[in-house]
């Protein structure tokens, strides 16, 4: 795996990442100018409850342990996201994540978050309603 990575190569990784299904070419072209790629080792934390948050991560291969401050656990795969709350409202980071197993993940820095938005509105709505879902499952209220 060569430490750099073409654009066009960027290009093609962001295809397999579900969130940006039906995004348009020069849309991806666009994201892959404001998200990195990296990878991590099983057990790297990314996010800690309690700390300031600057990025947003999109997992692209690998899984996370999402530790919420009620104690209860989740895990995330690939196509999902997270680190999206404290990007948004500036607040701190609710809950704890690690690497459950070694990672490729999208990173993307708090003023390229609202970059991506601008690029690719269609986000928004995918982002609004993964967090939607995300309060329904926090507070034990059914799920569409
Ligand atoms: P943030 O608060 O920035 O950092 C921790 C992240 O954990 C949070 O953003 C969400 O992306 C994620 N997270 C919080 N609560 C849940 C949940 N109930 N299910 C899945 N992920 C969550």
């Amino acid at each position: 795996m060569p430490l750099w990575r073409s654009k066009s190569g960027k290009v093609d990784l962001l295809r397999r990442v579900p969130l940006f299904d039906g995004l348009s070419q020069r849309q991806l072209e666009q994201i892959a100018g404001l998200a990195d790629e990296i990878e991590v080792a099983a057990g790297r934390r990314l996010a800690v409850a309690g700390e300031t948050g600057h990025e947003l991560f999109i997992i692209v291969d690998g899984q996370a342990q999402v530790r919420l401050r009620n104690g209860r656990a989740t895990r995330l795969g690939p196509g999902e996201f997270f680190g999206e709350m404290s990007l948004i409202d500036g607040g701190p980071r609710s809950a704890t994540v690690e690497a459950r197993t070694p990672m490729r993940l999208l990173v993307v820095g708090h003023r390229e978050f609202w970059s991506l938005l601008a690029a690719a509105p269609q986000l928004g709505g995918k982002i609004m309603r993964t967090l939607s879902r995300r309060l329904r499952e926090a507070e034990g209220a059914p799920t569409a």
